[in-house]
Parts: structure tokens; sequence; C-alpha cells
């Protein structure tokens, strides 16, 4: 298989084709069915560079994993204990690895723009792992993979994403994919936490969670804590009220309607422990299929070959 998909880095996925999804998609089914696959021997030879200056759980954790998976050296680098406490910049820390070696980076970044910014001033491809609000391409690829093998199609599928869309990463980037693939995407939540560009994004809006029980897929976005501070809502208790999925609400969700969520979930404040943990939840399994997205990624970025 050679997965013959022209990426020189992901930086969001507004721009992915079709075409290019389903090879993705492709090349991640390939890893996950094919545990012992032979791999591109070149990989031994190869090192990813990890720049995660915000924390992560999930994503770090799964692109180590994947890059294990694949036989590349990893050259992890945490800013708290780096030169970058003493003022180095993006730019000169990065090139100072790839002195060292460095193929490929990985980026997480709290600046909106940063990976397109370090794309642009280093030779090497960048893969964008959450760039402040602007996008979360490798969540929104795994979330959709694992829709994809919930329903097959996408077609005509009815998706909720609720919560706090205006600051959300992982909002914006599955927007873009889910409609590619002919999802029908509803956005729920306060008028204050839905995006100012919402008429360009070919969505519907509700304010009432009632109004998506009914949906295929619904997918509450974690409430970022310090944001209520800013006066975007009054009080996490009464978001909880109103938008959070609770015990009530998943009595009335279809048989065969999934729950998702990026991660990390706060218990009680967007869904109930008995939302998150129901047999209609896949959130798991995103974190697991994440791992062979990633993989898939890595092999395109790298120019890797895949022997069947
Ligand atoms: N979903 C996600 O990005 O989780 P982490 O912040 O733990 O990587």
């Amino acid at each position: 298989m050679n997965p013959n998909i022209l990426l020189s880095n992901l930086l969001d996925t507004e721009d992915l084709t079709t075409s290019q999804l389903e090879g993705i998609f492709k090349l991640a089914s390939h890893y996950k069915n094919n545990k012992n696959c032979n791999l591109d021997p070149n990989f031994k030879n190869k090192t990813i560079g990890f720049l995660f200056y915000e924390p992560s759980t999930r994503t770090k954790g799964s692109f180590y994993q994947a890059a294990q998976k694949l036989n590349l050296k990893i050259l992890d680098f945490s800013p708290s204990t780096c030169s970058v406490v003493k003022g180095e910049s993006l730019i000169d820390t990065a090139n100072n690895l790839i002195s060292l070696g460095v193929d490929i980076f990985v980026l997480r970044h709290k600046q909106s723009g940063s990976a397109l910014f370090l794309s642009k001033n280093i030779n090497k491809p960048v893969i964008n792992a959450g760039d402040g609000m602007h996008a979360h391409p490798t969540q929104a690829l795994l979330d959709a993979y694992t829709l994809l093998e919930n329903f097959n199609s996408l077609k005509n599928k009815n998706i909720a994403i609720i919560g706090d869309i205006r600051h959300s990463r992982v909002a914006r980037s599955n927007i873009y994919i889910l409609k590619n693939l002919g999802a029908l995407v509803t956005l729920v939540g306060p008028p204050t936490f839905l995006p100012e560009e919402i008429s360009k994004l070919g969505v519907k809006v509700t304010n009432k969670v009632e109004d998506v029980l009914d949906f295929d897929v619904i997918m509450p976005l974690r409430i970022q804590k310090e944001r209520q501070l800013s006066g975007y809502i009054p009080s996490l208790s009464e978001y909880s009220k109103f938008f959070g999925l609770n015990d009530t609400h998943l009595s009335e969700i279809n048989e065969n309607s999934i729950i998702m969520h990026p991660g990390p979930i706060n218990r009680g404040v967007e869904l109930s422990s008995s939302v998150a943990d129901c047999d209609k939840s896949v959130i798991l399994e995103q974190v697991s299929n994440g791992v062979y997205i990633r993989m898939a990624l890595i092999t395109i970025l790298l120019g890797g070959k895949v022997n069947e």
C-alpha cells in the first residue's frame, strides 16, 4: 500500500480533500488491523520531535505510542526544563532540534497560528497537535475515524456539538471534516459560546440540548473553567443545568446513537458520570483510535512506504 497522499504539513482540516481523508483513514485501519505489519525500515533512522508547550495526556500519549510503534526515535522537549525558560524562541528551538537530527515535529502551543508559523520557518514537516483556539486536526481526524467505525458513512448523519464552540479548536477542526463527509452539524450552546463566524460554517444552531437528543451523535465539549471567569457563562452549575448531559437525557437518547467527547472530561459539568460511562459512550475508543490516526499521519508526512 502506498499512501500517496500529498501533504507537507498537517495544520488544519479545512483544506483536506475527501480523498486525502479516505487515504488517512485507510492507512489508520491498516495499522489497526495489522498489528505486526512490516514497517518502513527507514523509520529506524528517523527522529520525531515533540514540542508540547501546553499540557496534554491523550494527544502526547498517543503520538508517543504511534512513534514507538513505527520504530521512530523520539526527542521529547519539555519547555519548562529547556532553554525556552532562558528566552529561546520557537524557531531557534526547532532549528537546534533539527541540528540534533529531528525529521518531523509535533507542536502543541497556546498561540493560535503557531503551527503555521513554525511550518513557514523550518524545512521539516509540522503536525499541529492543537494551537490555541484555532485547530486540532489530529483530534478531528480520530473523531471522524471513530464515527466511521460506528456508522460506515456520515452522509446525512445528525451530529450535535455542545458547549464552548467559540474557544474550541476541536469544534472548528471537526466541523470542516464532518461537513466534508456529508454530516449535518448542529451547534448547541449559550449565545456567548457560539462563534462569530457561524454563518460561514454551514451549520445549524440551537440553544436547547433537548433539540438534539434524537441525533445520531452527541458530542459535548469540555467547559474550560477559566472561561467562566471571563463572563462567558454566569456559573458552571448554571451551565451544567441547561447544557450538561445528565441521566434524564440519557433515557431519551436513541438506542443506536453515540456520545463522544475529545477529553479531558469534567464529570458533573458538561456530562454526568452515568453519561460518560454508559454503553453509548465511545470516549475511550476515540483515545485508542488516536494512535492509529497518528501513525498514519506520521507515515504520510515522512513519505513512508507501507508494505501489506
Ligand atoms: N483531546 C486532547 O487534546 O486531549 P489532551 O489535551 O489530553 O491531549
